[in-house]
């Protein structure tokens, strides 16, 4: 491999972690939960499927709040991730 592609490949892996800017990480208090916030809000466009009142705020976030209206959505729709370490403590 020449040093043209090494340099290029490192180009693309500091790009893919810009990326990494629309990850939310939920703290240990919040369970580790991870997702990409930023894809959430391209796919779903309605800020107010999470953010009832105000952006930012999740009024009422916790278990029952995020297992009916995440994990929900997930189930209903049959397209997001639905076992556990899908969202908790993900590497
Ligand atoms: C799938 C659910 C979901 C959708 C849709 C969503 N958000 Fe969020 N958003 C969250 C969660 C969960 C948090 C973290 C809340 C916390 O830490 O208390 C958050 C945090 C935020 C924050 C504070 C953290 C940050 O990144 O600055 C802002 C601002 C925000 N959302 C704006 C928006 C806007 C604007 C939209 C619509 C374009 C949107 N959100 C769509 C779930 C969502
Ligand atoms: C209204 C529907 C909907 C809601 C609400 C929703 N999701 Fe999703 N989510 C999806 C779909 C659809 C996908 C698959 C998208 C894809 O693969 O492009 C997905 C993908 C994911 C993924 C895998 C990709 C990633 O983002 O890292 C995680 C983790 C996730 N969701 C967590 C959450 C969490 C946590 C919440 C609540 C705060 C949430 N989702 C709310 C529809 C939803
Ligand atoms: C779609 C994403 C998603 C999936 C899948 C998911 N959870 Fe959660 N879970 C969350 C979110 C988001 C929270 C709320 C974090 C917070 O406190 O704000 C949460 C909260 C919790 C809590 C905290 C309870 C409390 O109130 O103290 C436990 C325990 C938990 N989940 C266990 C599980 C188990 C076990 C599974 C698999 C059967 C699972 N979760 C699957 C997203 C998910």
């Amino acid at each position: 491999m020449n040093k043209t592609i090494l340099v290029m490949l490192a180009l693309a892996a500091f790009a893919g972690n810009a990326f990494a800017e629309g990850i939310i990480e939920l703290p240990a208090a919040r369970h580790n939960v991870k997702f990409d916030h930023k894809h959430h809000q391209r796919f779903l466009k309605d800020c107010t499927i999470c953010h009832a009142n105000s952006p930012g705020v999740v009024e009422g976030l916790g278990k029952d709040w995020a297992h009916k209206n995440c994990l929900g959505c997930h189930v209903f729709r049959e397209k997001g991730p639905t076992s556990c370490p899908d969202c908790h403590n993900r590497k």
